[in-house]
């Protein structure tokens, strides 16, 4: 049988973490055949809460559950773990600026990175889920430096995921038929859903996307908004932000970077950018990756047109101003 492997969640008392945590339980995140120790801290609030998640864990008897550590200590929930999913984060509530939200999370990410620097198991991969959730991977990267950079990454599954759906039911397609989408940039309404390059499975083989739907107009205007929008939709509908879809493009991101890509296949993730396509290197910017060996490389070679250039260069530039917006409150 298989060594158990450390899996912490953050902000497990949260909406994400409760549908997450069984699913990770459940081997959707790393298969059937992979025993888990699960690590849940939240902050002492949402101590009881979170004490209630666990006694559902055991009630639920998952049979890959080896353990479960159910902590509001930093140190204790960061211990030996493999994988960490930072969901847990500050909220921006009526009223507060950017700035604010920012500088909060901001001290979080910090003390959370070194604790897992300093705690962690040495092959440690990290996914941060908690908005803005490019930024504080980078502040996650920037107080952990032992940890190498390629082992920090954010969720952009999600918009991906979001992406492949608006393709498949505007196709009637079937949504695994779809694939090779793009999300670009930030987590955020700049992001670029690009399907210049995806493809669909038909009974003529693979087909573009752009070919099938024959609609630029749509493509270019309300798909993108759409995508971008799809966050906010969801709040006005369920007034509660997606949870079940963002843990299950969790698991998908972990799987993935884990278990590899199939071949022919590329999905987004949020990683450390070394300038491909002209983005500003030191960014935590969503690309095209491939993965294989528990490692993500990015697609290369794909070609940009004007359109697309301006989209990715405008998600990049927010992103630049919100790295300098970290920077601020970390010397304030
Ligand atoms: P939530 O508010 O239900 O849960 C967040 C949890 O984090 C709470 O239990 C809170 O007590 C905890 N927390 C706060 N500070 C913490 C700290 N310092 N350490 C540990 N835990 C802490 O929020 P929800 O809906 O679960 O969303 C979580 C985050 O994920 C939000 O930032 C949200 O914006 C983001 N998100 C990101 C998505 C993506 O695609 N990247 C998609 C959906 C949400």
């Amino acid at each position: 049988a298989k060594d158990p492997v450390r899996v912490l969640v953050t902000g497990a008392a949260g909406q994400i973490g409760y549908a997450l945590v069984p699913m990770i339980a459940r081997g959707v995140m790393l298969g059937p055949d992979q025993p888990i120790i699960l690590h849940m801290l939240d902050i002492p609030p949402a101590a009881e809460a979170l004490n209630g998640v666990k006694m559902e864990l055991v009630d639920a008897a998952f049979p890959l559950l080896k353990g479960v550590v159910a902590t509001t200590d930093v140190v204790e929930a960061c211990k030996g773990v493999n994988i960490a999913i930072m969901v847990g984060g500050f909220p921006r509530k009526e009223g507060m600026e950017r700035k604010d939200v920012m500088s909060k999370n901001v001290s979080i990410y910090k003390s959370q990175a070194s604790a897992l620097e300093e705690h962690a198991a040495k092959d440690l991969k990290v996914l941060v889920v908690a908005n803005p959730a490019n930024t504080n991977a980078l502040i996650l990267k920037e107080f952990a430096p032992s940890i190498p950079e390629k082992n920090i990454t954010c969720l952009t599954r999600l918009d991906h995921n979001r992406a492949l759906g608006q393709i498949a039911e505007r196709l009637g397609a079937q949504v695994s038929s779809v694939k090779n989408v793009i999300i670009w940039g930030n987590h955020s309404s700049t992001q670029y859903p690009d399907v210049s390059h995806a493809v669909v499975a038909t009974e003529h083989g693979e087909e573009p996307v752009t070919k099938l739907v024959g609609d630029d107009a749509w493509l270019r205007g309300d798909f993108i908004s759409t995508v971008q929008q799809r966050g906010a939709a969801i709040i006005k509908a369920r007034k509660l932000s997606s949870a079940l879809s963002a843990a299950s493009s969790a698991c998908d991101h972990i799987r993935d970077w884990v278990l590899g890509t199939p071949k022919g296949t590329w999905v987004s993730m949020g990683v450390y950018s070394d300038g491909s396509y002209d983005v500003p290197p030191g960014l935590i910017y969503s690309y095209p990756v491939t993965c294989e060996n528990g490692n993500w490389s990015i697609v290369q070679g794909l070609s940009v047109d004007d359109f697309s250039r301006k989209k990715l260069v405008a998600t990049a530039d927010e992103l630049t101003e919100e790295k300098a917006m970290a920077y601020s409150c970390i010397s304030s």
